[in-house]
């Protein structure tokens, strides 16, 4: 409560913001103005007038705020917290597939570094792929580096031909058909909702597949009495919250990631106190990170 406190005097104090992911610990969602999925976030970061922002999620969302709002302070309070298939890809790779076919168009997964970014041609997040891979004139499109969202979208817009980067997220991949059957065997009345994220064959004996902020929207507006989640177990926080009559149960217990852990009330207390970790990036990549970014945000 004491830390609570602080962190509320020290925000106001600094002119901050804090923000969080739905995958965020459930102290930290609580103390944060905002708690969203990475397109919302993004989004608030874009349009918000604070001076600080105290990014509660993983590096790539930090540095997506950082690229859009250079003259903000943009802190991380965990300087280790990354996203692994974030890391799977290089500019390298990235340029290498652009040689390979020349006049497709690059889609970038928000799960991505600014460098990667920089080599893009237009930004997508879970909640807008299809919608943005559906506005591009291109017939051809790379999709990074999310091989199972690439696919979700491939088989919504059948019209465009696909190339994959082989990137996936370790915590997602770990639902496997036999929990996910097992687990409508339990409850066979409820209905199962699914990150994209998940591999082709879960999304495809899912009942939804949706971002994180779209997973909890549908489970709030149906009128099923309880729920099997496949995504990251910090949706549970709000999916309860907003919903208190519902039951809600997670394909697997696995569903975890640690990086998304590693924030809590202390970290964000030492972020707002000593002004750390700052997000810094360079001025000429992040300009054509932008210009991916903003894209979207346009689109
Ligand atoms: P959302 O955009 O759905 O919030 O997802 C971000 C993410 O990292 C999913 O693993
Ligand atoms: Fe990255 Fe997966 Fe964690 Fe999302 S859940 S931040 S994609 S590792």
């Amino acid at each position: 409560m004491e830390l609570t406190q602080e962190i509320k005097r020290l925000k106001a104090e600094r002119g901050a913001v804090i923000v969080a992911h739905n995958y965020q610990v459930d102290e930290v969602q609580d103390i944060a103005d905002y708690v969203g999925d990475s397109f919302y976030l993004s989004k608030i970061c874009a349009q918000s007038e604070a001076k600080t922002i105290v990014f509660c999620g993983v590096r790539f969302m930090a540095e997506s705020a950082k690229i859009l709002s250079p003259d903000k302070t943009v802190l991380l309070p965990e300087a280790h917290a990354g996203c692994p298939m974030a890391d799977s890809i290089t500019p390298e790779d990235v340029r290498r597939l652009k040689a390979e076919h020349p006049g497709a168009a690059v889609v970038c997964y928000i799960n991505s570094s600014v460098e990667v970014k920089a080599e893009c041609d237009i930004c997508c997040t879970s909640s807008n792929a299809v919608r943005i891979v559906r506005s591009l004139k291109e017939r051809e499109v790379i999709f990074v580096p999310d091989q199972n969202l690439g696919s979700y979208v491939a088989a919504q817009v059948p019209e465009k031909q696909f190339t994959l980067f082989n990137g996936c997220c370790v915590t997602h991949a770990r639902v496997t058909m036999d929990e996910l059957n097992a687990a409508r065997a339990l409850y066979p009345d409820a209905p199962v909702a699914v990150h994209p994220e998940c591999s082709p064959e879960i999304v495809a004996a899912s009942d939804f597949a949706g971002s994180t902020s779209e997973i909890i929207d549908f489970c709030t507006r149906s009128d099923a009495k309880r729920f099997l989640i496949g995504t990251e177990m910090g949706v549970l926080h709000k999916l309860k919250k907003d919903n208190p009559t519902k039951e809600f149960y997670l394909l697997t217990p696995r569903l975890i990631c640690t990086n998304m852990k590693l924030t809590t009330l202390q970290s964000v207390h030492r972020a707002l106190a000593e002004n750390k970790t700052q997000v810094e990036v360079e001025e000429s990549i992040r300009l054509r990170a932008r210009t991916c970014l903003e894209r979207m945000l346009n689109a």
